[in-house]
């Protein structure tokens, strides 16, 4: 212990205990990637069997890669690009940083974009106009909206700048404050809309939709569409799991943080499913609506429910609040890498990428309206970012992480992290079997997912 403490660098932020990490990880986790996107997947992919695959790929691809990236920056205690360079002195590895800060860029590009769509239906809900009318009325209350350029720049302004105020006031009390704070409360929030939606009358088609797979729907984009989840859900290869590992301290225990993580963000997913799905076989909506499902289909829900227009605060609130611990996640990675290859200071780094992000998510935001002409390989910029970051960097992100841990680090330094200079007993078949996972079964699955979508 002594000793890896010696090894953590002087003057370095740190989380300051261990519920404080996992709050802030599962914070990061749980965001709009299980609030808006994972239901909406869910139903564009047929229901359980796209859970199946997806849970499958949790285990056996998103834990080791979770372990993988926690070692990677514990053991360097630096941001993304430095974490590699530290641990493999003038090799090109650093590449794989970069482009995780390039894809958290795009990332929080659109984020910021749908967190500020929360931050229009908060105030929607708090005004009472949104559990009034039918479906069609809310279908266009929302593509109005969405397409329109004026509110949703202001929206994604007010979204951005709050995501920005949090990390400019640093880790232990800026993210790990808010974190500990919300995660509790949003928890209680979904639970309660899950049980109200699973107690609706024809609520039960719903819930066999989640957990009775089809499995006649299952294509190979569906295993891309579950891949691209699991990573984005648990926000893999992008660097946010290397950059918050740098501020854990060196006696956390890696393998029980990174398994209640992905168990916190799993959980959420499935409650967010529960809360959604059933109301939706309820009332008869189409699960297959797309991005639009939370926005759309949810509110008409409430109006259907007594005391609902209580009920879409709550919702509307929890929503935001998970996308604001996550979207803070996204933004560290790019701010903590400014920091250190520039070395200016945390309020200056915090201004450069806040303009930086308001540019790019301000041009998402068009493209759903006025700049919906602009098309490249046929997408507008947000589905573009989206597809590119969740379907084609984070994806390799993760590769060039498993590959890393798994050939470039020695075994050695990896059960060295793991069991904390061996004062943790960890069983010798645990690691052996992540090693295995690290060495063949991860890149070979991720090559394949990649290559199958690019034939396709
Ligand atoms: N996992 C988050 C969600 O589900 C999104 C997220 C947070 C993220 N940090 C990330 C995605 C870093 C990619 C990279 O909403």
């Amino acid at each position: 212990m002594k000793n890896a403490n010696r090894r953590r660098r002087a003057g370095r932020d740190t989380f300051s205990s261990s519920f404080g990490v996992l709050v802030a990880l599962a914070g990061s986790a749980v965001g709009l990637g299980n609030l808006w996107r994972f239901p909406y997947l869910v139903g564009q992919n047929g229901g359980a069997a796209f859970i199946v695959i997806y849970l499958m790929f949790v285990v056996l691809l998103g834990l080791p890669i979770l372990f993988s990236e926690f070692i990677i920056g514990r053991r360097s205690q630096a941001s993304a690009k430095a974490a590699f360079q530290a641990l493999a002195p003038g090799e090109k590895w650093g590449i794989a940083g970069i482009l995780a800060v390039l894809c958290c860029t795009l990332i929080l590009s659109f984020y910021s974009v749908v967190g500020g769509w929360g931050v229009e239906y908060l105030y929607k809900s708090v005004c009472l106009d949104l559990t009034r009318g039918d479906s069609d009325h809310l279908a266009n209350l929302f593509s109005s909206f969405a397409s329109s350029t004026w509110r949703p720049l202001v929206c994604h302004t007010v979204f951005l700048a709050a995501t920005a105020g949090i990390v400019i006031s640093g880790v232990k009390n800026g993210i790990e404050k808010f974190s500990k704070v919300m995660m509790p409360l949003l928890f209680i929030i979904m639970i309660a809309i899950a049980v109200r939606s699973l107690t609706l009358p024809g609520g039960g088609e719903g819930v066999s939709y989640l957990f009775k797979p089809d499995w006649s729907k299952v294509t190979s984009s569906t295993f891309l569409a579950a891949l691209g989840q699991a990573f984005f859900s648990l926000s893999l290869g992008s660097g946010m799991v290397i950059t918050y590992a740098s501020y854990v301290k060196k006696d956390a225990n890696i393998l029980s943080l990174g398994a209640q993580t992905a168990a916190s963000d799993t959980v959420f997913a499935l409650i967010a499913g529960c809360a959604i799905m059933p109301a939706v076989f309820a009332f008869g909506i189409s699960p297959g609506e797309g991005p639009g499902l939370v926005f759309i289909t949810l509110p008409y829900i409430f109006g259907q429910l007594p005391l609902g227009e209580f009920i879409a605060i709550l919702f509307f609130l929890a929503l935001l609040l998970a996308a604001l611990t996550s979207s803070i996640s996204i933004m560290e990675v790019i701010v903590a890498f400014v920091m250190e290859e520039f070395h200016v200071k945390r309020r200056t780094s915090v201004l450069i990428v806040f303009l930086g992000l308001w540019l790019l998510g301000g041009l998402c935001s068009l493209s759903l309206g006025i700049l919906s002409e602009w098309k490249i390989f046929g997408k507008t910029i947000f589905d573009l970012f989206d597809y590119i970051s969740a379907n084609v960097l984070m994806l390799i992100g993760g590769l060039i992480v498993v590959i890393f841990v798994g050939w470039k680090l020695s075994k050695q330094d990896m059960r060295d992290e793991l069991t904390n200079g061996e004062t943790l007993h960890v069983p010798d078949w645990l690691i052996n079997f992540l090693a295995f996972l690290l060495r063949y079964i991860a890149p070979t699955a991720i090559i394949i997912i990649m290559v199958s979508q690019m034939l396709a």
